[in-house]
């Protein structure tokens, strides 16, 4: 297993400096990749920082340069970088600009790669497959280049994509990391409260970015996390916004539009409950769970709050919300 795991670091860092030296040295990386990029927004120091990459339109360049150097072709197609068409070895991700996604210590755990120009016929991003070093659900993309900045700073920022994280970086926020579009996971929430209690989510302005982030709520105020969200405007993601406001405007608004994540819920589930009495009761049910999942002993406080905050905007006894939290709690 750690002979495998280390074949696997070794094929995927010579595959990341493959496609840099593709990107910058070579006459179509220069026309089609790194045109890409600057279209973007992207600088030249950001796209090094990150190690971007390019590779050709070809059907077996990196695979061909991969065998010749004597990387073995099964290991190769474990991490996805190389798969069998026809019977021959060919390159997965060719015409595509590629993000490598780094482990916490800056290793290649595997890549992200994205088409040109969007079609109907090819998916947006063709990601690594799981293998023995790259497992979805344990990883968020920028974790290496963020931690000491979620450490400084005491708050981690959560962001769905790979170019979300570059922009900001670039916009000079550096506390954020990505979820790459799937929902939050128990490790992945892990892993934040490895550097801070504070996580601030950032999804996209659209009710599927929204969805997603509430189905992680729960999750978080288990892990003892402080949840709060940001809705950005309709249609933009972070990177599109903050490419259009500018950095300061971009902070600016971040802070200004932080709003606590439990009591977003609850108001949200209000609004769909209406005056259907059910539902109401529901809800009731349901935001004393959320509240019974906030840890006692570690945040007594906090638990007070939500209790208090929440009898008030759901016009309810506090006393009645006390005791149905309490029910929950074993
Ligand atoms: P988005 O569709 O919001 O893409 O998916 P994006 O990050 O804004 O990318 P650009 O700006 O169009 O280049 C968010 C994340 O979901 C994952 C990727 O990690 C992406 O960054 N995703 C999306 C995929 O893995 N595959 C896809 O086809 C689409
Ligand atoms: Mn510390
Ligand atoms: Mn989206
Ligand atoms: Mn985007
Ligand atoms: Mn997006």
């Amino acid at each position: 297993h750690q002979l495998m795991s280390d074949s696997l670091f070794i094929i995927n860092s010579f595959a990341r400096e493959y496609f840099t030296d593709t990107l910058f040295n070579s006459e179509e990386g220069q026309n089609v990749g790194v045109s890409y990029f600057e279209e973007r927004g992207f600088t030249e120091e950001t796209i090094r920082k990150f190690q971007l990459g390019y590779c050709l339109n070809t059907r077996d360049a990196f695979a061909q340069t991969a065998l010749a150097k004597g990387y073995n072709l099964e290991y190769l197609q474990k991490t996805g970088l190389v798969t069998i068409r026809n019977e021959q070895p060919a390159d997965n991700y060719r015409g595509r600009v590629i993000f490598p996604i780094h482990n916490q210590s800056g290793k290649i755990l595997g890549f992200g790669a994205r088409i040109l120009v969007k079609s109907d016929r090819a998916p947006k991003y063709i990601n690594s497959p799981e293998n023995e070093i790259y497992v979805k659900s344990r990883v968020l993309y920028g974790t290496y280049f963020a931690r000491h900045a979620i450490d400084k700073l005491n708050e981690c920022l959560l962001v769905e994509g790979y170019t979300d994280v570059i922009s900001l970086h670039q916009a000079g926020v550096e506390n954020v990391v990505a979820s790459s579009g799937t929902s939050l996971t128990q490790d992945q929430l892990r892993l934040i409260k490895k550097y801070t209690n504070n996580l601030t989510i950032i999804y996209d302005g659209d009710s599927a970015g929204i969805k997603a982030a509430l189905r992680g709520l729960d999750m978080a105020v288990e892990e003892s996390l402080n949840v709060k969200l940001v809705l950005l405007p309709d249609k933009e993601d972070p990177d599109s916004y903050v490419q259009r406001i500018g950095a300061a405007a971009f902070r600016t608004f971040i802070e200004e539009n932080k709003q606590d994540f439990v009591l977003f819920k609850l108001q949200l589930s209000m609004q769909e409950a209406g005056n259907d009495s059910n539902k109401k009761s529901q809800l009731v049910n349901e935001i004393a769970e959320t509240i019974s999942k906030i840890d006692k002993a570690e945040d007594f406080t906090r638990q007070q709050d939500y209790i208090r905050q929440c009898s008030q905007l759901l016009r309810i006894d506090e006393q009645g919300l006390v005791a149905l939290v309490n029910k929950f709690i074993r």
